[in-house]
């Protein structure tokens, strides 16, 4: 399993930690940046990761900006991203099993390092439920076919 992170400066700090802890237990990472704490544009972010999860280069993406929302907005753009901000392990639970998300999402400003790496291993280990949830997110599919274009 492969696993892209990416942050803004509002959410650098919390993609180190994560970065760090999930490699320690293992796990394949690609850090899509930024590199060092700069004042940086969240959606340019947001973009790498969805075009790895495009691209078949990382299977889930980790993104994080101050609260979360918009790295969630702008994942949501493009087509073949489910993106989820969770804020709790419940959310991270449902977000798998119902939604098949394949992107978390996630506030560097509202959540703390442990919970935020506990949400994190939860969504990763989660699996999809597919059953009656599988006709829903096929509907998503449907759509994003009908009327996405990036
Ligand atoms: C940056 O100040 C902040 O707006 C950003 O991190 C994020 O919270 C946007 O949704």
């Amino acid at each position: 399993m492969k696993i892209g992170i990416a942050s803004d400066h509002a959410g650098f700090e919390l993609k180190e930690y994560l970065k760090e802890s999930l490699k320690k237990e293992g796990y394949s990472i690609i850090d899509y940046g930024p590199e060092v704490k700069k004042v940086v544009d969240y959606p340019d972010y947001g973009e790498k990761v969805a075009r790895g999860i495009q691209n078949k280069e990382i299977d889930y993406g980790i993104l994080i900006c101050g609260t979360g929302i918009g790295m969630d907005i702008v994942a949501n753009k493009f087509k073949g991203v489910r993106a989820a901000r969770c804020c709790s392990i419940y959310d991270a639970v449902l977000a798998r099993e119902h939604n098949n998300a394949n992107v978390i999402t996630l506030g560097g400003r509202l959540i703390g390092k442990d919970l935020a790496f506990e949400i994190v291993k939860i969504f990763i280990s989660t699996p999809f439920t597919k059953g009656r949830h599988l006709k829903r997110v096929n509907k998503i599919k449907r759509i994003e076919n009908e009327r996405y274009t990036c």
